[in-house]
């Protein structure tokens, strides 16, 4: 029999600021419900001037390496949307900032929000292939849409790291999966923006379509029923999308949901989305890091992972989860990071979102906002420069 082969570890990060809705809502004018209620957020994660995908990628893998080592890490996978550098993977300044060996591949993947579930199956085939090995897969993203844009209020930031690896001690990763891409445009960022394009409407229903998509493929190939998953992770761009697709898929399979057991487990997978905001690549694994954290033991039990990425790419697959998991889990430090982020106001949310770097090659030092483990203190001769504390 194959050695199984899975989740490790898990462990997220976020930002130094947090923009409550109610605080967004008393200038847009919007009602606070359409925020609450209506996509079904509460705050967003607001990036300091000195904070990026790098910091928080590091802090989310910090102790995770604290716990492991790092003898046996022979491959980083970063996933990102916000990439930082058009040839340099972001993930070599992770690697310099955590003391990860020199014998280490590294490399960044790209595919909109979906490249978290990329990263995280690539990982599997090189564990399958050398058990002895493991593969750190980040998932960071700062998601930004224009000020003003109905997309405003889905924004958020997060990075989330797992290990992967042999006889894991969270998930053990299934190796079916069902698989979409069509190409479509309904998210989209050109290298010379700074913030996303979008079609909220037509991105619905590519999210829906490509996830119908998933589910004939899995199936085709023989996959569990769905009855048979305990719990849904979905990608969630903003938590209600997950109750919109979980309608969906049980309408597509012919199946009747029963709406009140359904918002309950979906619930366990929201807590931390619904406070994050939109992570992009991190958002799935955010939704499991909230489901092992809140619900009730769930040792044994098959979890479905629904990934996307506008453009389109998805990937449906499953996972179970392993007896002993719950010693495992990070749940206080989770919490932590959740609340230890600083309020801010609106014109100081404004003021960052309209921050951008000078692009003249000289020395520029970022101002120390952050009182996170790692920051990014500035550029200088167009190179970034990090800082470990
Ligand atoms: N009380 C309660 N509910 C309210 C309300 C109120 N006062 N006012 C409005 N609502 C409800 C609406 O009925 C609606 O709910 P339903 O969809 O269930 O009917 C919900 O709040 C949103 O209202 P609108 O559709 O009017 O909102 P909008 O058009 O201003 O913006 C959006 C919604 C299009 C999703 C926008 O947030 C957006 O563009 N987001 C970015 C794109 C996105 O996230 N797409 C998701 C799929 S793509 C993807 O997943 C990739 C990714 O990460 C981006």
């Amino acid at each position: 029999m194959n050695t199984p082969v899975g989740i490790h570890d898990l462990s997220f990060a976020t930002t130094e600021f947090v923009l409550p809705h109610t605080e967004l809502a008393a200038h847009t004018g919007a009602d606070v419900d359409k925020y609450h209620i209506g996509i079904g957020q509460r705050s967003m994660s607001i990036p300091a001037a000195d904070e990026d995908i790098v910091t928080m990628a590091a802090a989310a893998a910090a102790p995770i390496v604290e716990r492991w080592g790092t003898d046996r890490i022979r491959t980083v996978v970063l996933g990102t949307e916000t990439s930082i550098d058009q040839s340099k993977a972001a993930g070599v300044y992770v690697h310099s900032l955590l003391n990860l060996q020199p014998s280490t591949r590294v490399v960044e993947l790209k595919q909109a929000c979906y490249s978290g579930t990329a990263a995280l199956q690539f990982a599997m085939g090189l564990a399958h292939r050398d058990p002895s090995q493991q593969v750190l897969v980040i998932a960071s993203d700062i998601s930004r849409y224009e000020l003003d844009s109905p997309g405003e209020a889905t924004q958020g930031a997060a990075a989330v790291a797992m290990l992967v690896g042999a006889n894991p001690t969270l998930i053990r990763v299934e190796p079916l999966s069902g698989l979409h891409t069509s190409d479509v445009m309904e998210f989209w960022r050109p290298n010379y923006r700074s913030t996303a394009l979008v079609a909220g409407q037509e991105s619905f229903s590519a999210y829906l379509q490509a996830l119908e998509g998933t589910w004939k493929d899995y199936t085709e190939q023989g996959g569990r029923a769905l009855h048979e998953f305990g719990a849904f992770c979905y990608h969630q761009p903003f938590t209600k999308m997950a109750f919109k697709a979980h309608r969906h898929l049980f309408s597509t399979a012919g199946h009747d949901l029963d709406e009140g057991r359904m918002s309950a487990m979906l619930r366990l997978t929201t807590a931390y989305n619904e406070v994050v905001g939109n992570s992009y690549t991190a958002s799935v694994y955010l939704a499991l890091a909230s489901l092992l954290d809140h619900a009730g033991d769930l040792t044994d039990r098959p979890i479905a992972f629904a990934g996307y990425g506008s453009g389109c790419v998805a990937e449906f697959f499953g996972g179970t989860v392993v007896p002993g998991y719950l010693d495992h889990l990070r749940t206080e430090n989770h919490r932590y990071v959740i609340e230890r982020r600083r309020p801010i106001d609106y014109d100081t949310y404004r003021a960052l979102h309209s921050r951008s770097l000078p692009e003249d090659g000289g020395h520029h030092l970022t101002p120390r906002q952050t009182t996170g483990e790692f920051r990014f203190a500035g550029l200088s001769g167009h190179k970034r420069l990090y800082e470990h504390s």
